[in-house]
């Protein structure tokens, strides 16, 4: 064996075994815990119950997954890179009497499948928030609820923030500001959709073409009596969509449910509502 080989055998052998084959995973944050007031919050802000699945990415000492599991009753899992936390968090949920429900795992959390999630928890740096952003919204079904800590996505608007102060953060960040985001990821509406309206819209099928910007934004056209009607202030709250359009002189409020390339819901005029349906092109 030469030099160059010895060194490089060397190397591969001091790398821990988990990540061997790989790079070393990016540091997405130092080891800071969420204090347990704002833990709660969290979960709070997330409606989080007996029917939720709760993955914390970066999980320390494993407190959002545990609490999450004892006082919300829900399951779930965490992930960390420093095995010695995750012996810890595990430890701690045989002592809770919640170690058939939760578990904590020594992986990259970039490399998670965290398609089981119905809720996401992050206490993460800004940067990395944003690199996850795809990851989450590829993996994640639609109507999952995204809560981080201190930072939100930059161009993805929250669909409720909490902000507090509390003095305890000084030690921490250096301010007393403490933020919670929550998000919700959108169901997709962008494309072509075909759409059965109430007759005092149109008593033909209605054309409608959607895109999203923003992640959550929506725009587009209902095409009415040979004529393209704008989307206005068009927004996805999860699988719910909403819009308005103003058709003849009125405004009409579209709202519904998307699902599986389909949408019910109301619209509404003068106060009065009646049913819509859509079906997105094959
Ligand atoms: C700010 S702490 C948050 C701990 C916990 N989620 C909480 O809120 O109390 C961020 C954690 O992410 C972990 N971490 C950093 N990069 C990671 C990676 N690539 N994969 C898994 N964990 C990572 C750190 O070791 C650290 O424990």
């Amino acid at each position: 064996m030469n030099l160059r080989a010895f060194h490089a055998a060397l190397l591969l052998a001091l790398v821990p075994p988990a990540f061997a084959a790989d790079k070393p995973p990016i540091d997405a944050g130092p080891y800071v815990p969420s204090l347990t007031s704002v833990v709660s919050d969290m979960l709070t802000l997330a409606e989080v119950g007996p029917k939720d699945f709760v993955i914390d990415l970066g999980s320390g000492d494993g407190r959002i997954v545990l609490t999450a599991a004892k006082v919300f009753g829900a399951r779930g899992f965490g992930v960390e890179i420093k095995s010695d936390l995750v012996r810890e968090s595990n430890e701690a949920a045989k002592q809770q009497g919640v170690a058939d429900r939760v578990k904590f795992m020594t992986q990259d959390l970039f490399k998670t499948d965290i398609s089981q999630a119905t809720v996401l928890t992050m206490y993460l740096l800004p940067k990395t928030v944003n690199m996850l952003k795809d990851k989450l919204l590829n993996e994640l079904r639609p109507g999952a609820r995204i809560i981080s800590h201190d930072y939100g996505f930059t161009d993805w608007q929250s669909e409720k923030t909490l902000s507090m102060d509390l003095e305890d953060k000084v030690a921490i960040s250096g301010v007393t500001t403490t933020l919670i985001f929550l998000y919700k990821v959108p169901a997709r509406v962008a494309g072509n959709w075909t759409a059965k309206v109430p007759a005092a819209i149109s008593k033909e099928p209605v054309p409608i073409r959607l895109s999203a910007h923003m992640v959550t934004r929506v725009r587009g056209t209902l095409r009415v009596g040979g004529k393209d009607v704008p989307v206005d202030d068009g927004a996805m709250h999860g699988e719910s969509i909403e819009f308005q359009s103003s058709i003849g002189g009125k405004t009409y409020k579209f709202t519904g449910l998307v699902k599986a390339g389909n949408i019910e819901g109301s619209v509404e005029v003068a106060g009065v509502k009646a049913p819509w349906t859509a079906a997105l092109a094959k």
